[in-house]
């Protein structure tokens, strides 16, 4: 085992044990776990068996029969201690990230602030849990909406957001008055073995917390299709490819289960001649090779108008050349590993579809860094194709930028649209008209349609989510948390007689 290896396995023990995650939980299981930093073992996670899987479901069931009726500001309360339990272990959580995911180690860190983020929201959130009064028309009569917990939420999360997208759903589910059962990616248990830690944390501080409230299921997509397929699981919240979210959805729909689904992104940026082009090639740079383009929302398309074309895209490639590639906790590098083989394998293909085209592929080459023989470093590609191929209408999840042009912005719009998937999008331009023009009913048919920003890197505070492949889901900020609850309406009556609605006379005679 190379030095390196041998430095972070350690590394990995002492973060878990200073996190609270038992030692047998990752040193004697089945499931191994390689740091995509160097591609070696760094633990042994023990997986959850299938009846061991539903006993937790059994257990969050009946604990969501007590929290429910817990008030939710008190719910409230277990959610703000989480964020403050992540709070004073942001440095180790977001550490630990960066091993399993190979991310960035301030990417790392971001990805616990925002794990403190929606604790804080949530937290807020569980006093604001209102519903509408509603005129009636009858005399003496008054309407109303009530808002209930549903029960158990299951999540499914992925590699590239190990625990912000559990803690996207879990913050808001719980303070709801929900229970939580998650199952994290195979590709990444440890971030999730401590953040359960620290929740356990949280719950003894703050106390009663039923148990079994917030459970963990770590292990292959046999216990993703447990979840699905439970019916104590009210609704099951998926993050992950689109064929992941094809077997999903139809399943849950089948028995009548809400889902709330967060799949393939194929995200374009539009660059007008407006454009102030060092901020847009900023905005460029972090979406596209940032997380090495492994998040859904990373850029993959650039439309740029043809009048600034030949300028934007050898800035472009000077960037793409020079941009520091390698181990992702030293202070140069702005592009770490991809994942693992599978996905270097997925881009050297993609590649050679578009070259199949006629594109003309600058970088995209494996990079090799001392220590790490068995990970997978690349130099991220830009790609300039003339038309919008198969190739660039698929999702490869991988830091690829397809370069197109445009003449006008009805045909930039137009190109935008004309993939399957619909998370992210942006429109770099000065000109009013045109940015308003892209956030219009007629422009982007994104979740996420942004003005001078990137389409990566969303805050807390907005519904995250897509339209049509992506799987139309919103999780986070806004009004998400009403997915996690069951509308009641309800009509009272505090008069003396009964007006039947719509004038409808039905006189009985006794
Ligand atoms: C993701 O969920 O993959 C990305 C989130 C973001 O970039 O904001």
């Amino acid at each position: 085992m190379a030095m390196n290896a041998i430095g972070l396995e350690h590394e990995v023990r002492e973060l878990l044990t200073r996190l609270g995650v038992q030692e047998s939980r990752y040193t004697e299981g089945e499931l191994v776990v390689r740091t995509p930093i160097t591609g070696q073992v760094i633990a042994h996670v023990a997986k959850t068996s299938g009846p061991a899987a539903q006993l937790a479901i059994d257990a969050a069931r009946q604990a969501f029969l007590v929290w429910r009726n817990i008030p939710a500001p008190r719910r409230g309360e277990l959610v703000r201690a989480l964020g403050e339990e992540l709070r004073a272990e942001v440095e180790a959580l977001g550490r630990l990230v960066t091993i399993e995911t190979g991310k960035l180690l301030t990417e790392g860190c971001g990805e616990v602030q925002e794990m403190i983020d929606i604790c804080g929201f949530a937290a807020g959130l569980s006093r604001q849990l209102t519903g509408l009064t509603i005129a009636s028309e009858r005399a003496h009569h008054r309407m109303m909406e009530t808002w209930h917990p549903l029960g158990v939420v299951g999540v499914i999360s992925a590699f590239n957001f190990p625990v912000a997208v559990w803690s996207w759903n879990a913050a808001l589910a719980l303070v709801c008055g929900n229970a939580v059962v998650w199952k994290p990616s195979e590709k990444a248990p440890l971030t999730a073995l401590a953040t359960q830690a620290l929740f356990e944390r949280a719950a003894a501080k703050v106390g009663g917390v039923p148990a079994g409230l917030c459970a963990l299921l770590v292990g292959d997509a046999q216990l993703g299709e447990l979840l699905v397929d439970s019916p104590q699981v009210s609704l099951v919240s998926a993050t992950g490819s689109t064929t992941m979210g094809r077997a999903v959805g139809p399943r849950l729909a089948k028995r009548f289960a809400r889902s709330i689904l967060e799949l393939g992104g194929n995200n374009a940026a539009i660059v007008c001649p407006s454009a102030d082009l060092d901020l847009t090639l900023r905005g460029i740079a972090f979406s596209a090779m940032g997380t090495a383009g492994q998040r859904c929302t990373s850029l993959r398309r650039l439309i740029v108008h043809e009048s600034i074309y030949d300028n934007m895209v050898t800035r472009l490639k000077r960037v793409y050349l020079s941009v520091g590639v390698g181990d992702p906790r030293e202070s140069g590098t702005l592009v770490g590993p991809l994942i693992d083989a599978r996905s270097f394998a997925a881009m050297q293909s993609a590649l050679e579809e578009a070259r199949a085209v006629g594109a003309t592929v600058t970088g995209g080459e494996r990079v090799g860094v001392d220590g790490a023989a068995e990970a997978f470093y690349v130099r991220p590609a830009l790609v300039e194709i003339a038309e919008q191929a198969a190739v660039v209408k698929r999702e490869t999840f991988a830091p690829i930028l397809f370069v197109l042009k445009y003449r006008e912005i009805e045909e930039a719009i137009a190109l935008q649209n004309d993939v399957p998937q619909g998370l992210s999008s942006s429109i770099f331009t000065l000109n009013m008209r045109e940015a308003e023009r892209f956030v219009s009913a007629s422009g982007s048919d994104c979740g996420i349609a942004n003005v001078n920003i990137g389409t990566s890197g969303a805050e807390i505070g907005g519904a995250f989510g897509g339209e049509k492949e992506t799987g139309g889901g919103r999780e986070s900020g806004s009004d998400a948390w009403k997915q996690y609850m069951r509308r009641a309406t309800n009509t009272i009556n505090y008069g003396t007689d009964l007006p039947l609605a719509q004038g409808v006379s039905f006189d009985i005679a006794e």
